[in-house]
């Protein structure tokens, strides 16, 4: 993996299932489907601060399988890191990010080109969640962890160690195909992914427990 020419290769085929459509065609939740919970677990990477310890809740696994609200304490979290263990829900990782004053203030100078700044895709994420952190606390960034191009998990990268984004910035980096997203999970126009990543519904419960799955929004 490079940092470089890889973020411009030409999208690879779907060889997950032999579809021969052009990748912008492609059916995102038949796309979730067919990742299931082996690529999932297996592509989810953390670089960067991973914070151990994590209490996470979920009904039983045919609730979740089913698409039942799971709940996650992330009281452990610091500034600038992700949980982890990656939670999931409905089979899909969640991304759980303590965005921190610098992360915040870098989502307004992101050297990424944005496909869709605004968020003016409604498919991508709940109307509480159409603001420039993609969240209802700027603080709190909640995405489902997988590239809306074709469904790779991408990686986490801080602030403090930017492998494939340049100095101040932070973001997602998809190791598949190189598409690029920011720390609002916004992707960066040119690359092979065609959205931002998805934010779930989600709700507050609490300061720091979080409902994902569960209508709301509000704080
Ligand atoms: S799966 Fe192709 S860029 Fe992410």
């Amino acid at each position: 993996m490079s940092n470089g020419d890889a973020s411009h290769e030409a999208p690879a085929a779907d060889s997950q299932d032999g579809a021969e459509a052009a990748p912008a065609a492609i059916n995102t939740k038949r796309r979730y489907f067919l990742i299931g919970a082996t690529s999932v677990v297996a592509g989810v990477g953390v670089v960067g601060a991973a914070v151990p310890f994590v209490k996470f809740w979920s009904p039983s696994a045919r609730a979740r399988a089913a698409g039942a609200p799971v709940k996650i304490d992330f009281s452990k979290l610091q500034e600038g890191e992700m949980l982890s263990p990656i939670p999931a829900w409905r089979g899909k990782p969640i991304f759980v990010l303590y965005r921190d004053a610098e992360s915040i203030s870098a989502l307004e100078s992101s050297e990424l080109d944005l496909a869709d700044a605004n968020s003016e895709n409604p498919e991508m994420q709940p109307d509480y969640a159409k603001n420039p952190t993609r969240s209802t606390r700027p603080e709190i960034g909640v995405y489902v962890g997988i590239c809306t191009h074709l469904g790779c998990s991408p990686k986490f990268e801080t602030l403090v160690a930017p492998g494939n984004f340049g100095e101040g910035q932070g973001g997602f980096f998809c190791p598949c195909h190189g598409s690029r997203f920011d720390l609002a999970g916004r992707v960066g126009a040119g690359f092979p992914a065609p959205d931002n990543l998805e934010v779930p519904p989600y709700r507050f419960e609490s300061e720091t427990v979080i409902v994902i799955g569960d209508e709301g929004g509000a704080a």
